[in-house]
């Protein structure tokens, strides 16, 4: 009799244990990456005309952010990489800064962490600039966060 109601005890903890973790883990839209970059390849971004200087913008499709400053043209992750949720709502021109809508890490606008609990900076991706104007960003090739394609 013991051993049945110590099995049902373990079993009751066991499922409230379950939901709970569902529930916790139900509450965040990570992608499951891990805070990983999500993998695209080349995806093309709109036309530089439509990118002002001191912009960033989500490009539509792809999980990635287009942004100018001074000098030039610059893409970075929209994957937050605390825990892989989707940054792209989170940008605020006002303020300069990318929040995240799962735990309140802030970006700047170059993707440094300027608050946690992410710790470590968006990935930032190859930009070309085609003659009529058209951004491709080049999902596949990484560089480091002060790259900029120069505006002609
Ligand atoms: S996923 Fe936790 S702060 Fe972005």
């Amino acid at each position: 009799m013991t051993s049945d109601l110590s099995r049902r005890y373990f079993l009751k903890v066991l499922a409230v244990g379950a939901a709970t973790s569902a529930g916790a883990l139900s509450a965040c839209s990570g992608n499951n990456s891990g805070g990983q970059a999500e993998a695209f390849g080349d995806v093309t971004a709109g036309n530089i005309s439509a990118l002002l200087v001191g912009q960033v913008k989500a490009v539509p499709g792809a999980p990635v952010f287009v942004g100018r400053d001074a000098g030039g043209v610059y893409a970075m992750t929209t994957t937050c990489t605390h825990q892989g949720c989707d940054l792209a709502t989170g940008v605020s021109s006002s303020q300069q800064a990318i929040t995240c809508p799962c735990h309140n890490s802030v970006f700047s606008f170059n993707g440094d962490v300027e608050t946690g609990p992410a710790s470590t900076p968006l990935e930032h991706f190859k930009v070309d600039i085609a003659t009529d104007g058209t951004i491709t960003v080049h999902g596949g090739a990484t560089v480091a966060s002060s790259v900029r394609t120069a505006v002609s």
